[in-house]
């Protein structure tokens, strides 16, 4: 048995990823952040010259798509992205990528681009995919869906935290304008909007430490482990 397939959605710096890769790991499972390949295709338009002073050139990307190769590797136990064959992950989580990676997620030809590749790459089944539009969109019959949220105080200081142990100096007041901003691009644009799926239980991990977090979720998935027989 392969395993299934649990889609975790919500708001910038919920704790998704994180939570994507404790319960990855808990069950063997494959861990893909769908985020780290919106930030890459955002790398890729920056290193191009397709965005300057904030324009996105969507036309002269879309074209240029078909250069654009991703691909996710395990190094250290850790998942990194690599984007035409250079390693990116810490690249992508700073600089000029978090400012346009939203514009760019708008695009529909980069979100059709990018959900064949994750649908692709979830074909063998046990799959932990963490993003805004998986349980809605990339995975509709994920046999899990969570909607994680946490209050805006702690996403902020959260990913504060996040940015300064990986040695990369943020300004807290830039950190929520940029969080609050994506948000509101992500959640009210015409392609695949955020939104929390119908079937999906909802986690607000405020107030939970990352073992509580791990434990509501491995008991959410031993019930459909149950339901399903695959126990
Ligand atoms: O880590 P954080 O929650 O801040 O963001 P992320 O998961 O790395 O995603 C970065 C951006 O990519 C989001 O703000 C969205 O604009 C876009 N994204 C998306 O549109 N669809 C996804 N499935 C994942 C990310």
């Amino acid at each position: 048995m392969s395993g299934i397939t649990i889609a975790i959605d919500g708001f910038s710096a919920c704790g998704k990823s994180t939570l994507a890769k404790q319960v990855a790991k808990h069950y063997g499972y494959i861990f893909i952040d769908s985020g780290a390949m919106y930030r890459a295709v955002t790398l890729f338009a920056l290193q191009n010259g397709l965005i300057e002073n904030g324009e996105l050139n969507s036309s002269h990307l879309i074209d240029k798509l078909n250069n654009v190769k991703l691909r996710f590797e395990e190094k250290e136990g850790y998942s990194r992205i690599f984007l035409n064959e250079v390693d990116v992950e810490d690249e992508i989580r700073q600089g000029e990528v978090p400012n346009n990676v939203s514009k760019v997620a708008t695009i529909k030809e980069v979100r059709e681009k990018l959900v064949e590749e994750q649908r692709n790459m979830a074909s063998s089944g046990g799959i932990v995919m963490d993003g805004r539009d998986i349980g809605t969109v990339v995975f509709p019959d994920a046999e899990l869906k969570i909607f994680v949220t946490a209050s805006k105080e702690v996403r902020v200081t959260r990913r504060w935290k996040e940015l300064m142990d990986k040695g990369i100096q943020a300004d807290i007041k830039e950190v929520e304008r940029n969080l609050l901003e994506r948000d509101l691009i992500d959640s009210t644009r015409l392609e695949s909007p955020l939104r929390k799926a119908e079937d999906a239980v909802v986690l607000d991990n405020s107030e939970m430490t990352r073992q509580d977090q791990l434990q509501w979720v491995i008991s959410r998935v031993e019930d459909v482990l149950v339901s399903k027989n695959l126990s």
